[in-house]
């Protein structure tokens, strides 16, 4: 581990400004990458970490300032031009051919040749040299969308290293993945560090940022805040920088969890024995009014697939769903939507964001689809329906004229969530709402579920932190394997006991 700030650094980016109509994204910001370590760059959502990356790696001309790569001043034209001089980058959105072959992606461009072409067998032995190195036992020939997104970033990271990269940067890319997944992408970098590549992260999730930093720069509306090792910088610190006040009104919500619900009417929601054959095994779930239930288990344990069935996005093959005590029929998400029923899926910025749309015009989009396109929200309930979430939420910049595609990806999140308050629902279900989101703007969201529902909408609301569901749910369903394993009472258990049931637990050995 090479933290010594006498280690001359490898990339040198001083005085970097880049300014877009009406937003200074970066404002004289200074940054230095060290080989051999592992640097977090963090701050808020819209703080101008990615436009940091962007203007390194040739995506973004800056305005002024000056990038150095070894002690050579330089200025890249594209990614690929990036890319030569041995910077790479792995995003959230995976940037490969998933149609190819697990090899053909970690090797392209620069497959061996033979007498007659490309020396296939050739490509398939250096691609599962390059995979064994950073301890990956892959079957090179296989496709690459057979695997998940958390094996595509690392074979992604493979490819990187065939391209001789110096310098690693990964931008967000441990939002999608579960934790012994984390694990493995963490084992690949230090080795990657061990070999004195440098290497930028990334990342909303506070303990994997501490967890694998050797330093930390901190960003704040585009000005550079500090520059510290990790050892000296204790996580309040760190979370005053990055939003300038200290984040004490998350005590406040501490109450919201233990709040009593009226459980002897009919619920808003009743699912019975829902299920479908391969994807779910058939499970129960009710919702009451004003009641947040939390749903708990780890990626791929059927969190998502239980709510999709629940709101029409996938067909069930089982069970029966009631609405306030009334059986319905739920098919799709137009049905979903006339029992008043929102999703916000965690595919959000993938399958939500209108690019080329205004952040009022995407916010509004949900209400205007359940009104029908034939009568426009008029104006004046727009702007007050846009100012309250924005407001509520923090987007940032405050301006709901500008294309959505303008907004860092944090806020483009917030505008998506907005779309579906926006609906004023009676049954919220929240897929992950605070993935991506920077921990000021997670309070603020927290806040709002824990304002709505105590005036009575129900919500379901998944989430990969533990705490989170703890702090502001009643009930947590728990998940695994794709079927339901039980239920608890949130302020009968604390955060060992619900991931020790979330290990262990056995339908039958529920607790309430
Ligand atoms: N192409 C663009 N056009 C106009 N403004 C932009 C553009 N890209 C970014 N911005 C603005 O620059 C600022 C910094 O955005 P950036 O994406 O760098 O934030 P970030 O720190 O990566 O945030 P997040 O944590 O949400 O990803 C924001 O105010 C954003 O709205
Ligand atoms: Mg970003």
């Amino acid at each position: 581990m090479t933290t010594d700030t006498d280690v001359p650094a490898l990339v040198e980016m001083r005085g970097i400004t880049i300014a877009f109509p009406g937003v200074l994204a970066l404002d004289g910001v200074d940054f230095f990458l060290r080989p051999g370590e592992v640097h977090s760059l963090m701050g808020e959502n819209g703080a101008g970490k990615s436009t940091l990356i962007k203007a390194l790696t040739g995506v973004y001309t800056i305005d002024s300032g000056t990038i150095s790569i070894a002690g050579e001043r330089r200025s890249f034209e594209s990614t690929a031009d990036a890319q030569q001089a041995g910077i790479s980058t792995v995003y959230q959105e995976v940037n490969l051919c998933t149609n190819l072959s697990v090899g053909e992606n970690v090797m392209l461009g620069h497959e061996p040749s033979g007498t007659f072409g490309i020396d296939w067998k050739g490509v398939h032995e250096a691609a599962r040299g390059h995979l064994t190195s950073l301890g990956l036992d892959l079957d090179t020939r296989s496709s690459l969308q057979s695997h998940s997104i958390a094996i595509q970033q690392l074979v992604a990271i493979a490819r990187a290293m065939v391209l001789d990269a110096k310098v690693l940067i990964l931008d967000e890319p441990t939002s999608s993945l579960d934790r012994g997944e984390v694990e493995q992408l963490f084992a690949v970098i230090r080795d990657l560090k061990d070999k004195g590549v440098a290497i930028l992260f990334v990342s909303h999730f506070l303990d994997q940022v501490y967890e694998i930093s050797d330093r930390i720069t901190v960003l704040r509306n585009g000005a550079l805040v500090g520059e510290h090792l990790v050892e000296d910088l204790p996580r309040d610190a760190l979370v005053t920088e990055m939003i300038g006040r200290e984040l004490s009104d998350l005590a406040a919500l501490s109450s919201v969890a233990d709040r009593e619900i009226d459980r002897s009417g009919d619920p808003v929601l009743r699912a019975r024995g829902l299920g479908r054959k391969g994807v779910l095994d058939p499970a129960d779930i009710d919702a009451f009014e004003g009641e947040v239930v939390g749903i708990a288990g780890l990626l791929g344990s059927g969190r998502t697939e239980l709510v999709r069935l629940l709101y029409g996005a996938d067909r069930a093959d089982s069970g029966t769903i009631e609405i306030d005590g009334q059986a319905a029929k739920i098919h799709s998400p137009r049905q979903a939507m006339a029992h008043r029923m929102a999703l916000s899926s965690e595919n959000r910025r993938a399958e939500g964001v209108v690019a080329d749309l205004t952040v009022a015009e995407n916010m509004i989009l949900g209400l205007q689809a359940q009104r029908g396109w034939l009568k426009p929200v008029p104006k004046a309930e727009r702007d007050q329906i846009v100012g309250e979430y924005m407001d509520a939420l923090g987007v940032r910049p405050a301006d709901p004229d500008v294309p959505i595609g303008n907004l860092s990806g944090g806020n483009q999140q917030k505008v998506l969530i907005a779309r579906w308050l926006a609906t004023q629902p009676e049954l919220l279900i929240l897929d992950e709402p605070t993935r991506g989101i920077d921990v000021g703007a997670k309070a603020d969201i927290q806040r709002k579920v824990a304002e709505l529902s105590a005036k009575g909408l129900s919500v379901i609301f998944i989430s990969s932190e533990l705490e989170e569901v703890l702090r502001i749910a009643q009930r947590v369903v728990v998940m695994r394997d794709r079927r339901r394993v039980g239920e608890l009472d949130s302020s009968a258990v604390d955060l060992d006991g619900l991931i020790d049931y979330i290990a262990h637990a056995e339908e039958g050995s529920v607790s309430r």
